[in-house]
């Protein structure tokens, strides 16, 4: 196992490099052992392969995990809250648990095993952003059943940087703490930053002068607009985290800092397939469609082809071997079909953040009259901003959105400071239409 870093070298573990052949090689053999373990330890997964004609033996190649069923959030929510754990409680040694829009949460369970797994996956992902063991790294993740807090902390230990476990909120202490104890590297969700940046700003502190180098950004969509406008004001290097309770936490993909290109997947612990959504179908790689895993390595829940939900491509290796996944565009469920037209929010925040003198805080609310689709953007003024006009700015703003993503909008100016703010994953769209 990787232990305290002491030399620099490309990667954390050295499968990080190893050929494609080697990687794909091994993928095949923990491939069929996580498909016959969850067959012969979990009747759900008996139930499914069977009902769909398949057998672990069936698999004699990657591709060969087509045939096999999928498993989605609502296998977790009819079995809740432990029924997909394939290992019995004593071997069980953590819970968390991921709340959804609507009803009982997503639970999920960790082995010895998968949670030392999760810390040297972490590690290798703080590493993979230029993270090193002489690092102070403040955690601003929520602590508690989201999987943020714990999952990075753990990670950041393993690589042997000095944690500050600050969590969630308090706004005015993280920038005390960012003041005071220095630390070089901050994980948080990207919308939370901004609220620092924000708080830093107010304080009159010289971002310039504060000893942060990168921030270690996920746990929500984010475009490459708003990673711009985060490193200006920040004056910090942004990457991407990526991960999701059901495979594991945050550090499932993780972007390179030499590349900032996509956050590379973990693939020797989750293989990933990109499915069309409507067919089913498997597509070829660059190609969008839904993000599938399967787990390569975990005991307490096995995955099987757990589908997502979130949109993207698969992309070839650049700093590792490893493929890439583009950044997320959206869920499948976070789209918005507006008189027709799919309208993600994140299409949204790209042209918001190209357009100076607006901030990157704003809101998303769709209504109906008579039988149409309305779409009210509320955006606020950047704090300390006099030109353009507001006019000016209402007008350029519906004009982008018009021309790049096809819809008419009406926006709303706000003054700085006055739209809600999140302390971890943002809620940009509030839909009057479901209520
Ligand atoms: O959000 C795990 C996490 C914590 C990831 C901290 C990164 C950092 P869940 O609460 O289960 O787990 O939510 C998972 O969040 O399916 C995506 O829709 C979204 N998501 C996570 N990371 C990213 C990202 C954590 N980098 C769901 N970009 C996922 C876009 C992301 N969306």
């Amino acid at each position: 196992m990787a232990g305290k870093m002491t030399s620099d070298k490309i990667g954390f573990d050295a499968i990080e490099t190893a050929s494609v052949d080697e990687l794909r090689h091994s993928q095949l053999q923990n491939l069929k052992k996580t498909l016959s373990d969850a067959y012969h330890s979990s009747s759900i997964y008996k139930k499914k392969f069977d009902d769909a004609g398949v057998h672990p033996d069936d698999l004699k190649t990657l591709e060969d995990l087509s045939k096999f069923p999928f498993t989605t959030k609502a296998d977790l929510r009819d079995n809740y809250p432990f029924g997909m754990y394939c290992k019995p409680m004593e071997q069980i040694v953590r819970i968390h648990a991921s709340s959804g829009t609507t009803g009982k949460p997503t639970v999920v369970g960790y082995t010895q095993n998968d949670i030392d797994t999760w810390a040297n996956l972490v590690a290798r992902s703080i590493y993979a952003a230029g993270g090193r063991a002489k690092d102070k790294i403040l955690i601003s993740y929520g602590y508690g059943l989201f999987t943020g807090g714990l999952g990075a902390h753990y990670g950041a230990e393993r690589l042997g940087c000095a944690v500050i476990p600050m969590g969630g909120g308090q706004t005015e202490k993280q920038v005390q703490l960012i003041n005071d104890f220095e630390p070089d590297l901050i994980m948080v969700t990207p919308s939370y930053m901004l609220n620092i940046a924000d708080e830093i700003h107010r304080q009159g502190i010289d971002p310039q002068k504060l000893a942060l180098r990168t921030g270690i950004f996920g746990a929500e969509p984010w475009t490459n607009a708003m990673r711009t406008d985060i490193e200006n004001r920040m004056a910090i290097d942004a990457v991407d985290i990526y991960g999701l309770s059901e495979m594991m936490g945050p550090g499932v993909a993780q972007e390179c800092i030499e590349t900032k290109d996509g956050p590379t997947i973990w693939e020797d612990h989750f293989y990933p397939e990109i499915i069309d959504p409507i067919t089913n179908e498997v597509l070829p790689d660059g190609e969008e469609g839904e993000l599938v895993f399967t787990s390569l390595s975990k005991e307490a829940m096995p995955m099987i082809r757990y589908r997502t939900r979130d949109l993207t491509r698969l992309l070839p290796g650049s700093a590792r071997t490893m493929r890439r996944m583009a950044k997320i565009t959206g869920r499948s469920d976070d789209m918005l079909i507006i008189r027709g037209v799919n309208v993600f929010p994140s299409l949204i925040e790209e042209q918001i953040c190209g357009i100076e003198g607006l901030a990157p805080h704003y809101l998303i609310e769709i209504g109906k009259q008579g039988n149409m689709d309305t779409v009210r953007v509320r955006v606020e003024l950047e704090a300390g901003h006099s030109t353009p006009t507001n006019e000016q700015l209402i007008k350029l703003l519906s004009h982008k959105i018009k021309t790049f993503i096809g819809i008419s909008t009406s926006i709303v100016i706000e003054e700085p400071n006055t739209l809600p703010r999140s302390e971890g994953k943002a809620k940009r769209v509030i839909d009057h239409r479901n209520q």
